[in-house]
């Protein structure tokens, strides 16, 4: 299946580059392009890479936030 049409790269070409090393979307652009044109499929790609739609914040209990913010590596703005 198609991840991204701008350049033809398959479900399984993402899961191959992310078993090559590949961390991140920048990183999957890197190896095959995918997500520099229209960016309609970074989201899909952010999926495949295991990093989906993030946790609501607001939505966190406190310690979950710290926790979170650590993996994360961003600040804790609460
Ligand atoms: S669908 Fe991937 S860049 Fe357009």
């Amino acid at each position: 299946m198609f991840v991204c049409s701008c350049f033809g790269i398959t479900e399984q070409q993402v899961e191959q580059h992310a078993a090559d090393g590949a961390c991140t979307p920048r990183q999957i652009a890197s190896a095959c392009k995918a997500g520099t044109d229209c960016g309609g499929c970074v989201r899909r790609i952010q999926a495949l890479l295991g990093r989906g739609e993030s946790p609501r914040r607001e939505l966190l209990a406190p310690r979950a936030r710290s926790a979170a913010t650590a993996a994360t590596g961003l600040r804790d703005a609460a």
